[in-house]
């Protein structure tokens, strides 16, 4: 749980909206008691959950809505662009990603830092007018949808301080806990620090920015080995595959899959396009890295894209030259930003940097 000065004042900002409104989403516990100041029990609206695969904090409603409502790349997220909003109407979106993260590089550069903050505004404006609709669809089973939406309900790659896994949007629990965030008005985290030291790991951080709530990171995932199958599976797999792959709805029997059997892929056909992170059997992911492995190293970069003639997705021993670890840093010559939607943890991309200077194994 999260209290602190800087909490205080957005609760202000909050109390205004609440009073008076959101009564069929019931009663708001903030952080143990209501916005009036009665003590109540059950999940709080400023309970704060992170990111398995990088620490990165949310408050826990905002995670489930978070990672089953688009996630930055499907549906719901302004990114998603005809069949990957799956129906999701043009304009609803409901994307709560941060927008800054302090440790990495400058944080994202485009779009600039304000109108990611207008974005970020703007759609948890889109969640409290949908509020009451959304929590019906939920409990209904309705949202999200169909055979895509089963799949990002079973994978939740979020923690509780205390490492016990954030329920399922589909069990009671899950629900309460958005019900509970949409009658607080969707409280959102904007930005994310790596702690001075770990007892502030997932505690309030100092922000210039009064607007935007700050929250330290929690633990930082375990960092692969230099070497192209533990990077796949800890990086790529997670983070990449889910627009660099086709759509799957295959529960994997490679037990060492991250995600617990899912395997994502199918949101962004243009990624998919210029570069295929899959391996060729759809139903076991174990061979994955080194199917995978032509399409990044020594590999050109696609004439279909715009990095067409600029040189190698990875070359062996020259990450500076590396398209792909350029992306990742954010400080690419052509197209995009990788992933698209916001930079991983820096220590993240420093491994991969370090593997493609160990001339890019393929193992160790
Ligand atoms: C939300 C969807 C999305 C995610 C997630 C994503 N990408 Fe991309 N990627 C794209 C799109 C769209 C393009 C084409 C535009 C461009 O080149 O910038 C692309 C292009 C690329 C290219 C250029 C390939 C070429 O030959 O031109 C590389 C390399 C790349 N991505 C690497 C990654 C890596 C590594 C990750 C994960 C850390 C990742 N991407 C995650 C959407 C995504």
């Amino acid at each position: 749980m999260i209290c602190g000065r800087l909490l205080a004042c957005s609760l202000l900002l909050f109390a205004t909206l609440i009073f008076g409104c959101r009564r069929d989403l019931g009663e708001c516990n903030l952080n143990g008691t209501t916005p009036d100041g009665t003590p109540i029990d059950g999940p709080a609206a400023f309970d704060v959950a992170y990111r398995l695969t990088d620490g990165m904090p949310m408050y826990e409603g905002q995670a489930l809505v978070q990672s089953t409502c688009g996630n930055g790349s499907f549906c719901h997220a302004p990114l998603a662009t005809g069949s990957n909003r799956f129906g999701a109407p043009a304009g609803m979106n409901f994307d709560l990603s941060l927008v800054c993260t302090g440790d990495v590089a400058g944080c994202q550069t485009n779009p600039p830092y304000d109108d990611r903050v207008q974005r970020l505004n703007g759609d948890q404006n889109n969640i409290r007018d949908w509020a009451e609709g959304m929590i019906q669809e939920i409990r209904a089973g309705a949202m999200p949808p169909g055979e895509a939406g089963q799949r990002v309900r079973s994978n939740v790659p979020w923690l509780r301080p205390d490492r016990s896994k954030l329920p399922s949007i589909d069990s009671s629990d899950g629900q309460e806990i958005v019900r509970n965030w949409l009658a607080c008005d969707a409280p959102a985290i904007g930005r994310s620090e790596t702690p001075p030291t770990e007892a502030d790991q997932l505690q309030p951080c100092a922000t210039s920015d009064d607007e935007v709530i700050c929250v330290y990171s929690g633990p930082p995932a375990d960092l692969p080995d230099p070497n192209w199958s533990d990077i796949y599976f800890t990086i790529m797999f997670t983070e990449c595959v889910r627009c660099h792959g086709p759509a799957n709805d295959n529960i994997d029997v490679n037990p060492d899959n991250p995600l617990g059997g899912e395997i994502p892929g199918g949101a962004n056909p243009t990624a998919l396009a210029v570069l295929n992170l899959a391996g060729s059997d759809p139903t076991d992911t174990t061979n994955w890295p080194e199917d995978s492995y032509p399409a990044v190293v020594n590999a050109s970069a696609s004439t279909a894209g715009s990095c067409a003639g600029q040189g190698l997705v990875v070359e062996a021993s020259n990450s500076e030259d590396s398209i792909m670890v350029q992306k990742m840093y954010g400080v690419q010559t052509c197209g995009d930003q990788m992933p698209t939607v916001g930079l991983l943890a820096q220590p993240l991309v420093d491994v991969v940097a370090e593997w493609v200077d160990l001339g890019a194994p393929l193992d160790q």
